[in-house]
């Protein structure tokens, strides 16, 4: 069952339910006062970091704003994502280019915008970031090696470089006139284990010890995004996750931290988002079949990507009560991969029926901005700040 104080106030969610009534399904309803709260308890937790909101977990332009008002800081993947940005009067100077994959006139357009801080993990970027962007701060960014199979959405094999090679990166940086600024890294997304952390900030250590042989004084630790929401798969609070993060700084780095960054993405706004679908339909493939199937207006193409291999399982509620048994739910749309969650069953009840209203919790995150555009001709996921 699931717990729906967990996520909102009662005065919250008799709003939310409230709107939902006068809209067509379906639709993600986003609430930036709980965006605001996860902002600040984070802020609480991790005094002495920076956040980077990750632009891409939600780029609405609401969202951007309330976090530019907080006073956050914006890690960027596109020039896209920079001009939405720069519009609501973010400086410059707090944005980062953290996407290891860039056109040069991409770079040339960032640079030309204010920005000075860059992440790389490849000799190639690394000298076209010296070529577009003389003098900027740069970070390089490790491969991480463990930890995927603790996190729900990995990010652990196409970005990063072995830190060997992230140190001799650093090395070049100095030479081609950069500023070897830090390290950076990626634990992977929804990270279960905070244990994964703590492996990498060894290594992040030891490329400081190293390079301060060589003269070069870094001076900041990225440490990327990979916090939890609060989906079905249990997870450690916020909380626990800052106080054990900061004993493993203190362990490698005493009371002299360097600057720290986070980026987070997912844990600051996936909460804030209540996806409404609506049943199109209820059947069985057989008179004896086990499980029903149950046919949401939502899908993988719709905002709901991340359950690709069932990675990501979202609380659901509805408000029919009454005997439920487990059942398949699958999209609307004309591909047989378009099924959410066929091993991972949920409990509906049996007098189910088109037309019902199920409500998928914290679907802030990675929902909006995979969402297709035209796949069967159905629309992308509307959006509602509220
Ligand atoms: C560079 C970078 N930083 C931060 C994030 C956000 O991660 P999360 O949503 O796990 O917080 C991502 C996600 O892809 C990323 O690529």
């Amino acid at each position: 069952m699931l717990n729906i104080d967990h996520y909102f106030d009662a005065p919250t969610w008799i709003k939310l339910k409230d709107f939902a009534k006068t809209q067509e399904t379906p639709f993600v309803m986003i609430n930036l006062d709980s965006i605001k709260k996860k902002y600040q308890k984070l802020t609480k937790y991790f005094p002495m970091a920076k956040i980077y909101y990750a632009v891409k977990a939600n780029p609405a332009i609401e969202i951007i704003r309330l976090l530019h008002e907080l006073g956050s800081c914006f890690d960027i993947a596109s020039i896209y994502e920079l001009e939405k940005v720069l519009s609501v009067g973010t400086h410059p100077d707090r944005i980062s280019f953290g996407n290891t994959i860039k056109k040069i006139k991409d770079i040339r357009n960032f640079y030309e915008k204010g920005i000075r801080l860059f992440a790389t993990d490849s000799e190639e970027d690394l000298r076209n970031i010296a070529q577009e962007a003389p003098g900027s701060k740069v970070y390089v960014r490790i491969l991480m090696t463990e930890g995927s199979e603790t996190s729900d959405w990995s990010l652990s094999r196409k970005f990063g470089c072995h830190p060997e090679m992230a140190t001799e990166l650093l090395i070049l940086a100095q030479e081609l006139g950069l500023n070897p600024y830090g390290v950076s890294f990626h634990v992977g997304s929804q990270q279960r284990d905070i244990g994964v952390w703590d492996s990498a900030l060894s290594k992040v250590e030891f490329m400081f010890h190293r390079l301060s042989q060589e003269g070069i004084n870094l001076k900041m630790i990225n440490l990327g995004g990979g916090f939890p929401a609060h989906y079905l798969q249990k997870t450690h609070k916020v909380s626990t996750y800052a106080k054990e993060i900061l004993k493993f700084l203190r362990d490698d780095f005493g009371d002299k931290l360097p600057e720290i960054i986070l980026e987070p993405g997912r844990s600051l706004v996936a909460e804030s988002g209540i996806i409404v679908t609506e049943v199109i339909l209820v059947s069985r493939k057989a008179h004896n079949d086990f499980y029903r199937w149950v046919y949401t207006d939502i899908g993988k193409f719709s905002g709901m990507i991340e359950t690709l291999e069932e990675a990501i399982r979202y609380p659901l509620h509805c408000d029919k009560t009454g005997e439920s048994e487990e059942v398949i739910i699958a999209g609307p749309t004309c591909d047989s991969m378009d099924i959410l969650y066929e091993h991972n069953r949920y409990a509906l009840p049996l007098n189910l029926q088109p037309g019902d209203r199920l409500y998928w919790f914290a679907t802030g995150a990675y929902t909006t901005s995979y969402s297709s555009v035209e796949f069967n001709g159905f629309p992308p996921l509307k959006a509602y700040y509220l």
